[in-house]
């Protein structure tokens, strides 16, 4: 596909931007119940409300969100020039335009971006291309919400697509790297970036080849993780063509060799799960391996079944003539490899140079309130001050977080309260709490030692103090790591 080069990029998204199609503006436009519907990929609503709109917002969205003929001389009077200098982004004929890419807009980190990518599967009806470029999704955004974004020299965005993790990336670090395997990908990276006057050196090429020598302070991937079969049709965006989950075992080994002295690298991954006890055996191996900390999150696990239909309805094939033989083949693969699961979730490393890692592998399914940047972060920097020495807990300074709240529960017709403690933001963790547990909490004033807060609550509690501090030492820590004190 051929898209615009020179100032064409920076002249469309001026225009775009004057018009104010952002998501805000799109959303006043539309109002909440289309802009929603349009969020779950329907257009109905949206095409009702525009039918007896003239502006030129209305074309461009009916034209780029949408995907709708517009007459010509709409487009012109909205962009300002003939959509013959689009070049394949639209097609004109009868004196109607129609977009063959979606151009969305996308608004983070305080920017209003855009995001050219190939129309979805739930847009046109049809069964995605090979080649299919996507847009930002809901992995996309978790994992440009998950990342750590301290500033930073050299970034990688590996299996980059459309470009957005490289976008975030931009805003604090010195220079982006995007490599995918596909040009057309690096062909829309491009164009996009262009279009949000960001600067990205793109690489083609399998994995970490595009940047052999190189070494990153940040790694980013979300990479074609699906645990596919030779019997459904390879899609770049889904598909790696390595066997079961090895592709992501191979981004975290890359990484081991590109990642500078303490540098980090995030992916999402799938991982194979083959023992109904037992979760974390593939990542568990990839990590060990690799010699970094690395915090392996489970966010959620899917039957085989479920897992297939899943991926068959993102591509559309649920609409191909193949379909009942794409997910029978598609099963039998799983079947084979003794798959009885598919876990999904984020992998966090980084180089801490310690000789012994710290690796740890949590389920965490509970609501997330993003971004969680700064829980991961924590959590490598708890880690960092006491892994090697826990009791000196005692000697922080703690406090309770501000979004930390304690719920009291009662059982019908029983006078026993059990204690919830919650965090409100972040990744939401919660779990039980006693009132001695309650009551250290409430004393940690930011101000003192830990271990003055622990003594004062053993002595109200009538607890032995040197085991009052004993036994403090793994909870603050725990308490530490999930973000409950400060
Ligand atoms: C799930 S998409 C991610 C796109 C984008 N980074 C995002 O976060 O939405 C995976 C990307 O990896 C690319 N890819 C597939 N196989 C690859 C390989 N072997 N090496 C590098 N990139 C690959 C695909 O072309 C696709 O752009």
């Amino acid at each position: 596909m051929r898209l615009p080069g020179g100032d064409l990029p920076n002249r469309l998204a001026d225009r775009l931007h004057a018009l104010d199609y952002t998501v805000e503006g799109v959303r006043r436009l539309l109002g909440p119940v289309a802009a929603d519907a349009l969020g779950r990929d329907e257009t109905v609503p949206a095409t009702r409300r525009l039918i007896a709109d003239d502006s030129p917002l209305g074309a461009v969205v009916c034209l780029f969100l949408l995907g709708q003929p517009v007459a010509e001389r709409a487009v012109v009077d909205a962009l300002g020039f003939s959509p013959s200098h689009l070049g394949e982004v639209v097609e004109v004929s009868d004196g109607h335009v129609r977009a063959r890419v979606e151009l969305a807009p996308y608004a983070a980190d305080d920017h209003d971006w855009f995001v050219a990518s190939d129309w979805s599967a739930r847009r046109t009806g049809r069964p995605t291309a090979a080649d299919h470029v996507l847009g930002v999704g809901g992995a996309s955004t978790m994992l440009a919400q998950c990342t750590v974004r301290s500033e930073i020299g050299h970034a990688l965005d590996l299996g980059t697509g459309c470009g957005v993790q490289a976008f975030h990336l931009a805003g604090h670090a010195e220079r982006v790297v995007g490599t995918d395997i596909s040009a057309r990908c690096l062909k829309f990276a491009s164009f996009n970036a262009a279009m949000n006057h960001i600067s990205l050196d793109v690489g083609r090429g399998n994995l970490f080849e595009p940047v052999a020598g190189e070494r990153f302070d940040l790694i980013v991937s979300n990479p074609p993780f699906v645990i596919g079969s030779p019997s459904a049709a390879r899609h770049d965006y889904r598909d790696s063509g390595l066997e079961g989950d090895t592709v992501c075992a191979a981004v975290v080994r890359g990484a081991s060799g590109h990642l500078t002295e303490s540098g980090w690298c995030q992916l999402l991954a799938n991982w194979e799960i083959t023992d109904g006890d037992d979760w974390t055996a593939h990542p568990r191996a990839w990590v060990a391996a690799s010699g970094l900390d690395a915090w392996v999150i489970q966010r959620d696990a899917q039957d085989p079944a479920a897992y297939v239909e899943m991926w068959l309805r993102d591509a559309g094939q649920q609409w191909s003539a193949e379909y009942r033989d794409l997910y029978d083949g598609w099963m039998s693969t799983l079947e084979r490899r003794g798959v009885i699961g598919v876990g999904f979730g984020l992998i966090s490393l980084r180089r801490s140079g310690r000789d012994a890692p710290v690796q740890r592998f949590q389920h965490a399914p509970q609501a997330w309130a993003q971004p969680v940047a700064p829980d991961v972060e924590r959590w490598f920097t708890v880690h960092d001050v006491l892994a090697s020495d826990p009791a000196s807990v005692l000697m922080q300074p703690l406090r309770i977080g501000s979004d930390v709240v304690v719920e009291h529960h009662h059982r019908v017709g029983d006078d026993e309260e059990v204690m919830i403690l919650r965090r409100s933001s972040g990744m939401g963790w919660s779990g039980p709490v006693d009132p001695f547990g309650r009551d250290l909490m409430a004393a940690l004033d930011g101000v003192l030692p830990a271990a003055e807060a622990v003594l004062a609550v053993a002595a109200e509690h009538a607890v032995e103090p040197e085991g009052a501090l004993a036994a403090a030492v793994p909870i603050l820590v725990q308490l530490a790591v999930e973000g409950f004190v400060l």
